[in-house]
């Protein structure tokens, strides 16, 4: 038997609602539903070649050796899928992505998404998309979610197999950008893996994990309805509400930067002109702006007002994860 390959691809996605925080750390379960907007613009792309002369995994992630961390998290997924499919030897990963990664723009998402679906068809292994969605989710929770395209869902669920995507609306369905204001594109110091184990030492995130039932249907109900003001006022409250459990735990978490807090008044001042703006922040200091096709020269003209060097990278609905 010889090397048998499969190469995917996935986008990132910026979560609208946030998951933070695990019920169950080791299985990535996590402790309140999320809803996020996968990122076409924004790529990974990924060749799994499963090959019996090799006795571990090689893994390069941008042409460059993947580091022990790296390689670790990818042999403990790739060694998921083996079990699966019955495969006792290791792969050849070799990883692109296009954004800059582990800056807190949901790399990590991307990469298990894309990991998964080439991992899956390189073992032969024939999932349906709820179940790639819940082994993507073992890999980074955020991945879960990766693997479908335009809004999606991530239910918390009981168990591994009941905690999986689904697609909440389409790609076509809302032409929101998202204007990805890279603050500080270096690493971030903090992983969100570790980050999610210390969730549960903020005497805040009680509070947000039983107040997420109303923004989850809060945000379901403006993406359905189209309706930017009830999105930006939920989307904005949740990420607060997020970096408030960041902050009070122990340790401490401080992710924003003076560059994010200068983004986010500036989004601020724009909405309260009338112009339909939003930011959210995930686990670093980059701030997600989002907007409509016809708000974007507004946003941009107040980002460019701002005393800071930012780059800005543009970001739309996309499909999910697929075979290339
Ligand atoms: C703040 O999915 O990155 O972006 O499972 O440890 O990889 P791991 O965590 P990850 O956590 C995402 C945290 C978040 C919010 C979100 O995307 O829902």
């Amino acid at each position: 038997m010889g090397v048998s390959e499969a190469v995917a691809a996935a986008h990132p996605n910026i979560a609208l609602i946030k998951y933070w925080g695990d019920r169950d750390h080791a299985l990535r379960i996590p402790a309140n539903g999320s809803i996020s907007l996968t990122l076409g613009g924004l790529k990974t792309q990924t060749r799994v070649g499963f090959d019996p002369e090799l006795k571990q995994d090689r893994l390069t992630i941008n042409q460059a050796p993947g580091e022990a961390t790296a390689r670790q998290r990818v042999t403990e997924h790739l060694d998921l899928i083996r079990v699966m499919a019955g495969i006792q030897f290791g792969a050849i990963v070799d990883s692109e992505t296009d954004f800059p990664i582990g800056a807190g723009l949901a790399s990590s998402a991307a990469a298990f998404a894309a990991l998964t679906l080439a991992g899956c068809a390189a073992a032969g292994l024939e999932l349906g998309r709820s179940e790639l969605s819940a082994l993507a989710r073992r890999g980074s929770g955020s991945a879960a979610r990766s693997i479908f395209g335009g809004f999606v869902e991530l239910v918390a669920g009981d168990d591994d197999s009941a905690t999986f995507a689904k697609p909440l609306a389409t790609a076509e369905h809302w032409p929101i950008v998202d204007l990805i204001v890279l603050t500080d594109p270096m690493p971030k110091p903090i992983s969100s893996t570790a980050g999610h184990s210390r969730a549960e030492t903020s005497p805040l995130q009680a509070a947000r994990v039983s107040d997420a039932p109303r923004r989850l249907q809060a945000c379901r109900e403006a993406v359905l309805a189209r309706d930017f003001g009830r999105l930006a006022e939920v989307v904005e409250q949740d990420s607060d509400m997020l970096h408030a459990v960041m902050m009070t735990s122990k340790p401490a978490l401080h992710y924003w930067q003076p560059g994010s807090l200068a983004v986010m008044a500036e989004v601020r001042t724009l909405r309260a002109q009338g112009i339909a703006a939003c930011y959210t922040v995930d686990a670093g200091p980059n701030v997600h702006c989002l907007c409509l096709p016809e708000t974007e020269p507004s946003l941009r003209q107040g980002l460019a007002r701002l005393p800071f060097d930012l780059r800005i990278l543009r970001a739309v609905p996309g499909p999910g994860a697929w075979l290339v």
